[in-house]
């Protein structure tokens, strides 16, 4: 054994969830295309049901440049890639898939162009002359293109394809933009460029994007969702938190939920006025809870008896909040306000209650 090595040049950081099938046909293919290159691939695995795992453990014991980072309770692509970068010391860092639907062939040419100081970032690009996706349906490939558009208008800089999941950067670029991420999502490269420090010089290569070898592809509305909440942090994120971002998203659509409910109990059940509002508020704060339960608190999600705890004392927080709502909202009604404006000023002091206190109560972090 030689005495001393030195570290490796190039990390490789692949998310995985459930991607047995395609691990070892991952590190075949790297290691005959990095050859002469000092590397290492890191595998950040979200505590996969599959043999992931095993694989990848079975892999780095016969090859030192496999490593593992097993990550548990958390969920999230983006924070994945983040947590495996910052577990490398190399100067140069890549994220890909695991599924072979991105170029490894390109990794060479990535790095001799941040070597010759070509670029702070270089980005594996569907979309610039030479690159094309296979084997994409017609709504996937206008999905696609709708989220990239809506994408690059936050962004300072011109890229083809920020929405690519294929990208290498030097890592004190990385350590620019790592204290402003969102690290929300699938989008890690969108929130790079959003958060940087500076504008960072982007270099686009063109590749053609594959498709997936084995497994399936983990894309679906929660993606999609978190996509928004991602643009909402990098736009009005710097002056609020995330998740109140959500939660507030989420309690305007209970408000019309709300109104919506009082308007039909105060017309078509001809309830007196309080107890329209009661109403309304009981039927917004379920609606509430489920919606937070699975949008704003996905990553403590409550299931089961928790879930029926959960509600319970988020009806406790909201109850709360309620009766000085009903009371302000009924006391404004009464001084001959319109029933819209004492419907919305009691709902809009009980939500910044609901919020605070349920992140504490409700949701606590575990
Ligand atoms: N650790 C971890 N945690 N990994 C995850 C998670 C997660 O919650 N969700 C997905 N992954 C891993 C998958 O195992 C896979 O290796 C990779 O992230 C991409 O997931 P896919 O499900 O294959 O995504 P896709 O093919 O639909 O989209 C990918 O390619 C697009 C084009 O480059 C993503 O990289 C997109 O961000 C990208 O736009
Ligand atoms: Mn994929």
């Amino acid at each position: 054994m030689p005495a001393v090595l030195p570290g490796p040049e190039l990390t490789i950081v692949v998310p995985t969830l459930n991607e047995e099938g395609n691990i070892e046909a991952l590190v075949g293919k790297l290691q005959s295309v990095l050859h002469g290159i000092n590397w290492e691939v890191i595998f950040v695995d979200d505590d996969s049901h599959d043999r992931t795992r095993p694989v990848t453990t079975r892999l780095a014991r016969s090859d030192g440049r496999v490593r593992l980072l097993h990550r548990i309770g958390r969920r999230g692509l983006s924070s994945a890639c983040v947590e495996g970068v910052q577990a490398s010391t190399a100067p140069y860092v890549a994220v890909m898939d695991a599924d072979l639907q991105h170029d490894e062939a390109l990794l060479p040419q990535m790095l001799e162009v941040l070597r010759s100081n070509g670029a702070d970032i270089v980005v594996g690009s569907r979309y610039v002359a030479g690159g094309d996706v296979e084997g994409w349906e017609s709504r996937r490939a206008r999905m696609s293109s709708f989220a990239t558009r809506l994408g690059q208008t936050i962004l300072r800089t011109h890229v083809a394809d920020p929405m690519s999941g294929f990208f290498m950067l030097r890592r004190d670029a990385f350590d620019l933009t790592v204290r402003h991420l969102s690290a929300v999502g699938f989008k890690i490269l969108m929130d790079i460029l959003a958060s940087a420090e500076r504008p960072l010089r982007v270099q686009e290569l063109p590749y053609h994007f594959r498709p997936r070898l084995a497994g399936e592809s983990k894309l679906d509305a929660m993606v999609a969702w978190e996509y928004l909440i991602l643009l909402a942090d990098k736009t009005v994120g710097r002056f609020v938190p995330v998740r109140f971002v959500m939660f507030a998203m989420i309690g305007l659509l209970g408000l019309g939920v709300h109104l919506l409910v009082l308007r039909f109990a105060l017309s078509a059940l001809a309830l007196q006025f309080a107890a329209a509002q009661a109403t309304a508020t009981g039927v917004a704060m379920i609606a509430n809870f489920s919606l937070n339960n699975g949008l704003t608190y996905r990553d403590r999600r409550l299931r089961g008896w928790g879930f029926v705890r959960g509600l319970l004392s988020f009806a406790l927080v909201c109850g709360i909040g309620a009766a000085a709502n009903v009371s302000l909202a009924s006391f404004l009604f009464g001084r001959q306000q319109s029933w819209w404006l004492a419907g919305i000023a009691g709902a809009a002091m009980s939500s910044v209650w609901n919020y605070a206190v349920s992140a504490v109560l409700t949701w606590k972090a575990r």
